[in-house]
């Protein structure tokens, strides 16, 4: 397996982390090609819980070093912030472990007061992400390996400008900005790299590389809800300019919830209010583990997933959680959004004991394989808890 990504099928949050932590054991390098601390993959790190942010979940494993792509936008406090959280916690991420793209964009407080003051109403996440991607459009953005050049200043005070006009109380200078970023930023220096460069000589070495994707399909620029979207492309097709080398998959993992949660605003066809919501919500502790925020949560919707299939040419999903849904009397499928065409299926008993396919109960089996029938692409597995053997390989059909 060379060049493996692993994306969410949803709205974010479907688990992706945990896949990436498994895969990373037998990989080189783990990427990340877009989005920044919006992102949220929630770890156990030598037994202690560790959330994650930017630094790619793979990078955990001491094998594999973590790459920082010329898509994402990184705010140099928050990434040194995280550097210092793994050492704390035993895991040194010296640059043989990690490498930043000088292309990257620098989120900038800037950038976060325009989320928090024009962001409210999409219900991000407030880390500056729409506002940092809208000034690297508007060719108003700092790049990473700007930072200590000497246009940088009349970059930001350009931020600034743009910034003032949408925020009544009065903003730091760029001269003050700048300090700030430099004093996070001097620690960073020696993990800049070429990750283009770096990725196209890992494939000329036969190296095994990881991609993993942040926020959901459902969340991309283009293909998601727009407006009630990230600004970034999320889907498989941001790959390539994101990292800066062309990259032919041999796998496209979904990963998706047996279940749909989204957080913030904007469409969600398949929710459920009431006791239903609120117990699925309470099982499967489904809070932001980026802001906090409670999860919004319905039922499987077999029409994104489709779309998911489609957009990112998945080769195979990943479905996590499925212990959340034990004890359910009833489960309900959405095949397609005109007039809302649902699939009840009957429930299933307590599954989080189990670790072997054989071992589930037939109506979760069925589940899963309806999902396959419904998607066109194989379940590869399938997750009944958080630990690692709660992973359970799922066969093929015979
Ligand atoms: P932004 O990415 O902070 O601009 O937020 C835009 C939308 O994407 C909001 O609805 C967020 O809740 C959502 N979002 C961004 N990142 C994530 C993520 O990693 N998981 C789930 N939702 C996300
Ligand atoms: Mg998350």
């Amino acid at each position: 397996m060379m060049n493996s990504l692993v994306l969410g099928a949803q709205w974010g949050d479907e688990g992706k982390g945990r896949v990436v932590d498994l895969l990373a054991s037998e990989a080189d390098f783990t990427v990340r090609f877009g989005g920044g601390e919006n992102a949220g993959h929630t770890l156990v790190v030598n037994g202690q819980k560790t959330v994650l942010h930017l630094i790619p979940a793979g990078a955990l494993n001491p094998n594999c070093r973590g790459l920082i792509g010329n898509g994402c936008v990184v705010s140099p406090e928050s990434l040194w912030r995280e550097v210092i959280g793994l050492k704390e916690s035993g895991v040194d991420l010296t640059p043989s472990r990690l490498g930043i793209s000088g292309g990257a964009h620098v989120v900038t407080p800037y950038h976060k007061i325009v989320d928090l003051a024009t962001g409210t109403a999409l219900g991000t996440t407030g880390r500056g992400i729409g506002p940092c991607y809208a000034d690297k459009i508007a060719r108003r953005g700092l790049r990473f390996e700007q930072l200590f050049t000497d246009d940088a200043l009349a970059v930001l005070d350009a931020q600034r400008i743009f910034a003032q006009n949408l925020c009544s109380t009065m903003l730091p200078s760029a001269q003050l900005v700048l300090d700030e970023l430099r004093s996070y930023g001097q620690h960073l220096q020696a993990y800049g790299c070429d990750v283009g460069d770096v990725l196209f000589n890992a494939m000329q070495d036969r190296k095994r590389i990881l991609f993993e994707g942040a926020q959901g399909t459902m969340l991309d620029i283009d293909h998601g809800t727009y407006p009630f979207v990230t600004s970034s492309t999320t889907t498989a097709g941001g790959v390539a300019p994101g990292v800066g080398v062309w990259v032919d998959f041999d796998r496209k993992i979904g990963v998706t919830k047996a279940y749909t949660t989204r957080v913030g605003t904007g469409p969600f066809p398949t929710e459920i209010d009431g006791d239903i919501g609120d117990r699925i919500r309470s099982v499967g502790a489904e809070y932001g583990s980026t802001t906090g925020r409670p999860r919004r949560v319905g039922w499987l919707d077999l029409v994104a997933l489709r779309k998911a299939v489609r957009l990112n040419g998945l080769t195979d999903l990943i479905v996590t959680k499925l212990d959340v849904l034990s004890d359910m009397p009833f489960l309900m499928a959405c095949s397609k959004y005109d007039n809302g065409q649902y699939t009840a299926m009957a429930g299933f008993g307590s599954i989080a004991h189990i670790r072997d396919w054989d071992d589930l109960p037939h109506n979760a089996r069925e589940y899963i394989r309806f999902i396959e029938d419904e998607t066109g692409v194989p379940v590869t597995a399938v997750s009944v808890g958080a630990e690692r053997e709660a992973l359970i390989t799922v066969p093929p059909r015979a």
